[in-house]
């Protein structure tokens, strides 16, 4: 069967390995499911998106809602890099994590009076607005505690950027953003408000894109705008690029960070603006695995099944992008392979980590891994069920350190009254 290629799980005498950690150990001390994650993983990734950008004013902040463990948001921020916020919650983790407001830029299309009442007052770097209507309500929030908001504006540049319709967000027909046409008109009305401060233009077209062209279509339309509303005597200081660079899950070929920030800055150097860019996936997903137990094996007619104990709960990627996570035995030895669906407890036949899988027999109690797990895993892991939440841990060279207890059962009920 085919392994996941990675210099962060690798195979010792058969063993898989996190960096030095084996995978095995971790669930005899913790227990399984569980979430793995590497550390060194986050942060050559990090460094490399950085060194790649080195040649023009450049700020990254992770988008955290990929994995928003507060060490994860700690790690990033102690590198350097802001973080991408998306709700009162995921704020409230950043400054758990230590980050300062002023490196904490929030996002989002539908962000509540008292969201916004809360970042104002705790002073944030920025508000990306998504309306007209939303930029009234700043405005008018900043002035009742007599504040001058700092706002980019998100424009929608309608641009395919070829993946998945549920995470393809930069296309006229996604709610996202203020569409391109009325984008001039909009900065226009909102620099004459009193309380905003207009600092910067915005995109987001897409999750997973592994084709570079959207964005060096999308970023001409930006640095188009950005001119325009200059000629107009509005100046921009930063372009914000948004996140969404694709990964290998498999044997997908996305491009390099190098190839990214060698394609788009000759295009943006045009303006002097700060460039920002909002990567999740890419500095977590192949950070991390999921680390689950064979409870079965059966077979049903001519289809085999390996019932494992991780489900959709968490890891929904597949049931509901039917995405696709390479599935891998902790322990490989030289037995058969057969051809089977890998599938939760969970009661609900979408319950499954990987269908049609060429995978070595396993036998209840081996362990298996779901690779690229370390974005978009636990943090929509969910209770149904009324299962408990799964353990995180985070691998560090050879020493893990668990950065999250797996839910008790009193902790289901804990915010329920009997009446
Ligand atoms: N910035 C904004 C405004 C976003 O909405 C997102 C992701 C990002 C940055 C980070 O995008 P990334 O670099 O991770 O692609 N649950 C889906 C992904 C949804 C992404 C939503 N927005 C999945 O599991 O594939």
């Amino acid at each position: 069967m085919q392994l996941f290629d990675s210099e962060y799980f690798t195979y010792k005498e058969n063993k898989l390995f996190c960096e030095n950690v084996s995978l095995e150990k971790i669930a005899q001390e913790v227990a399984t499911p569980v979430f793995v994650y590497s550390k060194k993983f986050m942060i050559d990734r990090y460094k490399e998106l950085n060194n790649a950008f080195e040649n023009i004013p450049h700020k990254i902040y992770y988008a955290c809602k990929a994995n928003y463990n507060i060490n994860i948001i700690k790690l990033f921020n102690d590198l350097g890099a802001g973080i991408d916020v998306n709700s009162a919650g995921e704020f409230y983790r950043s400054l758990k994590a230590g980050a300062n407001p002023k490196n904490l830029i929030f996002s989002g299309v539908g962000k509540t009076k008292d969201e916004i009442e809360l970042v104002l007052e705790n002073e944030l770097k920025l508000i990306k607005a998504e309306s007209y209507g939303e930029i009234e309500l700043i405005n008018s929030i900043a002035k009742k505690l007599g504040k001058i908001a700092p706002i980019a504006i998100r424009v929608n540049p309608n641009v395919d950027p070829a993946t998945h319709p549920y995470i393809s967000t930069g296309l006229a027909e996604n709610k996202f953003g203020i569409d391109e046409t009325t984008a001039i008109e909009i900065f226009t009305k909102a620099a004459k408000l009193g309380n905003i401060q207009l600092l910067g233009i915005d995109m987001h077209i897409g999750s997973q894109i592994t084709k570079i062209e959207p964005y060096i279509e999308a970023a001409e339309k930006l640095v188009k705008l950005v001119e325009e509303l200059k000629a107009k005597g509005i100046s921009l200081t930063h372009i914000d690029l948004g996140g969404g660079m694709g990964i290998k899950y498999l044997d997908e070929k996305p491009f390099t960070a190098k190839e990214y920030a060698d394609a788009v800055i000759p295009i943006l150097k045009k303006t002097d603006c700060e460039i920002f860019i909002e990567p999740g996936r890419y500095l977590t997903a192949n950070s991390g695995c999921l680390l689950s137990e064979v409870l079965y094996v059966k077979n049903n007619l001519d289809k085999n099944f390996i019932i494992a104990d991780a489900a959709m709960t968490e890891l929904l990627r597949p049931s509901i992008y039917k995405a696709y996570h390479h599935i891998q035995p902790v322990n490989i030895s030289i037995n058969e392979e057969f051809t089977a669906d890998i599938v939760g407890p969970v009661c609900e036949s979408g319950d499954f980590l990987g269908k049609h899988r060429k995978i070595k027999k396993v036998k209840p109690n081996d362990l298996l891994a779901v690779m690229s797990a370390g974005a978009y895993g636990m943090v929509m892991a969910s209770n149904y069920n009324a299962r408990l939440k799964p353990a995180e841990v985070l691998v560090d060279n050879e020493k893990f350190y668990i950065i999250r207890k797996r839910e008790t059962l009193e902790q289901l009920v804990q915010n329920e009254f009997l009446i």
